[in-house]
């Protein structure tokens, strides 16, 4: 027998590398490699198969690579998987007879098969490359963005960010300018948290001043004085929560939900505030009177702000204060305007966090987000603000690009 220089598997080798050429171009290097295998193939073989089998072999081989040069999609290709090489395929037929061979040919022909096998897997291999990097370059091709487009609206012109949540990121911007990161706790919490832990133990009158949602204690294992859950009536358990889990220097906003019982036209039973905490070994009421000044020039957008920080109690601070703001910042003179109640960290608050007071302390502020929001942007009234009426958040809401920073401007 000779060798196949001019075999017919070559020849379809051949023109199955120009078809391929034309769709598939980056095949053809594949291609040219899988004519090699098979060369290599009839100089191991030609001397040791019959030209019959050797026939058969090549029809299989020649078949099965120009079905695989033309695979378009990995579909194409898993089917073309099962029925070139799967149960039921030619080569499986043609393994099957080799029981019945006579001995000394077993050898040879088993290998023989399993020669072209390994080929048409190869190929296969390559066609699927081959098809994974084609579909990857039209897919790069198709979806290409055009990055110099002007930005296209669509939805996102429709949509409003609520003031209060428009307002809630301008005060981060201007907190975390000044190194405070953004801490958070649940709605509903404990009683301990809400109360205790802040020096507020039971029987005390500041929790008749709360008018507080009190949520059915569930029946727990240990019977009926499990503590009973609250709607949080205000941020402050955030400062317990973050001095029961970090360890000072702690610089912390807290923003979110709170709930009392109370409803009139200033008054809706749920509203929002942000807590403010600072805990070191040495940071006094001057920081803080500096930082919520800074805090009022950046947030109104004015060189100077009046502050009046009045002589007040809350059971979680001492000395506390309440601070109110010259409503020249907003463009009203002769008025002032109360923003927030404040003052330093109460030793026992630190002690039942599990920090020495003797060590630490701190300062702390809670604002209410709505009124600064309406006092800011002048929206009359709080009810509205929780209504859910498009028509109002349209008019009072923020496009979602108004992205609030200090050095652009804080109302977008
Ligand atoms: N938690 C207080 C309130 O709801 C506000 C406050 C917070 C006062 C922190 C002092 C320090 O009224």
């Amino acid at each position: 027998m000779k060798p196949p220089v001019d075999s017919e598997l070559a020849k379809s080798f051949l023109d199955i590398a120009r078809r391929a050429d034309e769709t598939h171009q980056r095949l053809a290097p594949a291609i040219a490699n899988w004519q090699k295998i098979a060369d290599q193939f009839f100089k191991q073989y030609s001397s040791v198969l019959t030209k019959q089998r050797l026939d058969e072999l090549e029809r299989i081989a020649s078949r099965s690579l120009a079905i695989t040069a033309s695979l378009k999609t990995i579909q194409d290709f898993e089917r073309a998987k099962a029925s070139l090489l799967g149960k039921g395929s030619e080569l499986d037929s043609l393994v099957k007879q080799i029981a019945h061979l006579p001995v000394d040919q077993r050898k040879h022909v088993g290998a023989a098969n399993n020669a072209v096998k390994a080929l048409i897997s190869t190929a296969l291999q390559d066609a699927k490359s081959n098809i994974e990097i084609v579909d990857l370059e039209s897919r790069l091709a198709s979806e290409r963005a055009d990055v110099t487009l002007p930005v296209r609206l669509g939805g996102m012109a429709d949509g409003r960010i609520h003031p209060v949540s428009q307002v809630f990121d301008e005060i981060a911007e201007i907190f975390a300018d000044m190194g405070f990161r953004i801490a958070e706790g649940p709605d509903i919490e404990t009683d301990d948290l809400n109360f205790t832990k802040l020096n507020i133990p039971a029987e005390h009158p500041a929790r008749q001043m709360h008018d507080t949602f009190y949520l059915k204690t569930p029946n727990t294992a240990q019977g009926t004085n499990a503590a009973p859950f609250v709607l949080r009536t205000h941020t402050s358990p955030v400062q317990i929560r973050t001095m029961m889990s970090q360890k000072p220097p702690i610089r912390i906003i807290a923003p979110g939900r709170v709930y009392r019982m109370d409803s009139d036209a200033t008054h809706t039973p749920m509203f929002h505030q942000i807590e403010g905490l600072v805990i070191d070994e040495s940071t006094h009421f001057g920081h803080m009177k500096w930082c919520l000044e800074e805090f009022c020039k950046a947030f109104f957008e004015v060189d100077q702000v009046k502050m009046r920080f009045r002589a007040s109690h809350f059971p979680f601070t001492e000395p506390s204060a309440e601070v109110d703001v010259g409503a020249e910042a907003i463009g009203k003179p002769g008025q002032w305007l109360e923003i927030l109640g404040c003052g330093m960290v109460h030793p026992k608050v630190i002690a039942n966090c599990g920090l020495d007071p003797e060590k630490y302390q701190g300062w702390a502020f809670g604002m209410g987000l709505d009124r600064i929001t309406m006092l800011k942007y002048g929206i009359p009234d709080l009810r509205d603000m929780f209504a859910a009426d498009l028509r109002w958040l349209r008019h009072y809401g923020f496009s979602a690009f108004d992205v609030p920073t200090l050095a652009g401007g804080m109302s977008g």
